[in-house]
């Protein structure tokens, strides 16, 4: 065996504003398979991540909702570690970027860099709303793209010429958050010199820290020049204060990274592991950093850069993977294909999502795409009918004709060394991350073996007089056979190695295990190790989701509920700011527009309002209204209605929409 590897992974740090969804689970699928490779394959591999709390959409987010931010993140970091956990990723420590281990990383860091001279200060004019008292990051202007005239674009790009500029050029520009025209103003501003780091960067990338394509990207960006990178943020942000820069706060893309150095400090502090044989300049251990392609310039450039000018080692690879798709389209909370790790886990059991994943990973930036019945027809046709039926039907012979015990030899050792051969290239898929062409080479043995079965028959030896023997053997080599292939399946379906473990009364597999039979000795008896899956189930993970009708006290709500409304049946009712995006006037019905709103954080949705004879559709766009956005979705002549705009008056030309005051944002709750 080759010599132990020190080895720490990460996956990218999930924002604290949201739930665990299949695009993260992706990401921490792969990096958790990788991490258990390396152990299985007797090498020692930490697995750290944190959750990614600063900045100003948690700081908003958390006001909308009335918490102090530091209790929002909490709740958020016990759902994010419990849905982890359910997706059996193998996670050594689970931190926040909001703790004092990460404060400390990020300061000790900064000074360096400051020390170094790699930090700059210069004053920059930036959109400021007025009414909120905060600058606006450029998600949070909204106006006419200077380039193509598209109406309703954000500050930094335009999504329909693909343009980009600052706020500033945007015409008719309105902020977000209180819809009134930003200001400029000036601040000034903490850089990092990113500039400086061009010669040494190409460096890192030339000894293969990153994937060709990506390599391609970052020849790019060279090309284009390397911009200096603005680190600090003005107070009210949720975050760190930078030393010596009072009511300055380091943007949270800076503490983030930093977060996985805060995070391993914590697993260090409980575990005796030396912070510095890993972080110092000469570290021979390997880091590994798991990222989705949307933010590779964050950890390509800027974060082996940050490193390195704080007197730190760089990532010795950067591995980013492509983007979830359900049934071919993007994830969307309107389409209900926005599935969250708990809606999964609710329904099916974690390894068959770990397994279809790992099936259609490949090295490359290629998106994933998540299809349902595909999804179904793979487990079912890969692990219950190829893998797991291998044992199911070799370990009745072994009880029934041979006591429980293995025979004390294989009948067709040439057959076993064929599979233990395929353990090199193997384990080379896994290294190399193409798990896809790992789980190929193994399904095309789970193929071999029951061919074996299919030609050897042992249900027929067994019935004659003198097959006792005969039949042992066979399902000797059979379950060898098996095993083998569950050792190489191992790192993606622990749960399942686990319990073939037991079953054949092994000890925790290793690797190199794959390559000596178990003979000679006696086994458990066999319980179904898969189930087939139901497609009708597969289907409800996208079945749309009344938050309603989903919870129980819905159901047992009186019918005829009479006398006053109490507290907890308001509380029911959501109501929400929305922002209208969209209106237009529906054929046949002469009552009604169909408007699109933004919900915030609960998406867009599709209304149905009476309200044609009140108002010109045009002159609705971008308002903001009041929506209740619980009411159970009603299925319309024209479409399906996901909620009900408020609205005073008798009706006909007299109907007057609801408007909030300025400093209300799509989504807020209204309470
Ligand atoms: N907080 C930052 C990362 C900081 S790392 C120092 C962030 N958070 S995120 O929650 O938006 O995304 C976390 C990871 O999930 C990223 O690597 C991102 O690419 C990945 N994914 C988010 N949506 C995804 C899909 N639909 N599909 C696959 N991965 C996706 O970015
Ligand atoms: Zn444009």
């Amino acid at each position: 065996m080759t010599a132990k590897r020190r080895i720490l992974v990460t996956s990218a740090l999930p924002y604290a504003n949201g739930p665990i969804h299949l695009g993260y689970v992706l990401e921490a699928v792969q990096t958790d398979v990788w991490a258990r490779f390396q152990r299985l394959r007797g090498h020692e591999c930490h697995y750290v991540c944190a959750d990614d709390t600063h900045g100003t959409p948690i700081m908003l987010k958390a006001q909308a909702e009335g918490l102090a931010p530091e209790r929002m993140i909490a709740d958020v970091h016990a759902e994010h570690s419990r849905d982890l956990a359910g997706m059996l990723i193998s996670l050594d420590h689970f931190g926040s970027t909001h703790s004092p281990a990460n404060e400390a990383v990020c300061r000790r860091m900064y000074l360096t860099l400051r020390e170094r001279g790699f930090i700059e200060r210069r004053t920059i004019r930036q959109a400021y709303d007025a009414s909120a008292n905060l600058f606006l990051p450029d998600r949070y202007v909204k106006g006419t793209c200077p380039n193509c005239g598209a109406a309703d674009q954000y500050g930094d790009s335009c999504e329909v010429c693909g343009a980009t500029y600052t706020p500033a050029d945007l015409k008719d520009a309105v902020s977000v958050i209180s819809g009134t025209p930003p200001v400029d103003r000036d601040s000034e501003h903490y850089f990092f010199r990113l500039s400086a780091f061009e010669e040494r960067l190409k460096a890192w990338m030339a000894g293969g820290a990153v994937q060709r394509s990506v390599a391609h990207k970052l020849e790019e960006w060279f090309a284009q020049g390397l911009k200096d990178w603005d680190i600090s943020r003005d107070e009210p942000y949720f975050g760190f204060e930078i030393p010596d820069a009072p009511h300055k706060y380091f943007y949270v893309w800076f503490d983030a990274p930093i977060g996985y150095l805060g995070s391993f400090t914590e697993l260090c502090a409980r575990t005796g592991l030396e912070f510095q044989d890993f972080f110092a300049p000469d570290s021979a251990a390997e880091l590994h950093h798991f990222i989705g392609k949307d933010i590779l310039y964050f950890h390509a450039l800027f974060w082996p850069a940050v490193l390195e000018g704080s007197g730190q080692r760089r990532p010795t690879s950067v591995h980013a993977h492509g983007f979830v798709t359900i049934n071919g389209q993007k994830m969307s909370k309107s389409r209900g294909t926005f599935i969250t790790a708990r809606r999964y886990l609710d329904l099916l059991p974690a390894e068959y999502l770990r397994y279809y994943f790992a099936a259609k990973l490949g090295t490359g930036l290629d998106d994933v795409d998540f299809n349902l019945e595909e999804f179904a027809s793979r487990v079912n046709a890969d692990l219950v009918g190829k893998l797991v039926n291998i044992a199911s039907r070799c370990a009745g012979f072994i009880h029934r004709s041979a006591g429980g015990t293995l025979a004390e030899s294989l009948p067709e050792p040439a057959l076993f060394a064929e599979f233990a051969a395929c353990g090199a290239p193997i384990a080379e898929a896994y290294e190399s991350r193409d798990y896809a062409g790992a789980i190929r080479q193994i399904m095309a043995l789970a193929d071999r073996a029951n061919q074996y079965i299919d030609q050897r028959k042992p249900w027929l030896i067994a019935k004659r007089p003198d097959g006792a023997d005969e039949a042992r053997a066979v399902c000797t080599q059979g379950l060898n056979l098996f095993r083998t292939l569950m050792i190489y399946l191992k790192p993606v379906l622990p749960e399942m190695a686990a319990k073939a473990e037991r079953f054949l009364r092994d000890a925790a597999w290793h690797w190199d295990d794959a390559a000596t039979a178990l003979l000679g000795r006696p086994i458990g008896v066999y319980e179904p190790l898969a189930t087939r899956l139901d497609p009708a189930v597969v289907a409800r993970l996208v079945e749309p989701q009344s938050p309603a009708a989903a919870t129980p006290a819905a159901s047992a709500a009186p019918a005829a509920a009479t006398g006053p409304v109490t507290i907890d049946e308001f509380a029911r009712v959501d109501l929400r700011i929305a922002k209208i995006l969209a209106a237009e006037r529906v054929d046949g019905a002469d009552k009604l527009l169909r408007l699109r709103v933004d919900l915030g954080e609960l998406g867009e949705r599709q209304v149905f309002a009476g309200i044609r004879a009140a108002y010109d559709p045009a002159t609705l766009i971008g308002r903001l209204t009041v929506v209740v956005a619980n009411l159970a979705p009603r299925k319309m002549r024209f479409g399906v209605s996901e909620g009900m705009i408020l609205a005073a008056g008798p009706g006909g030309p007299d109907v007057f929409l609801l408007s909030p005051d300025a400093g209300a944002a799509p989504g807020m709750r209204v309470k």
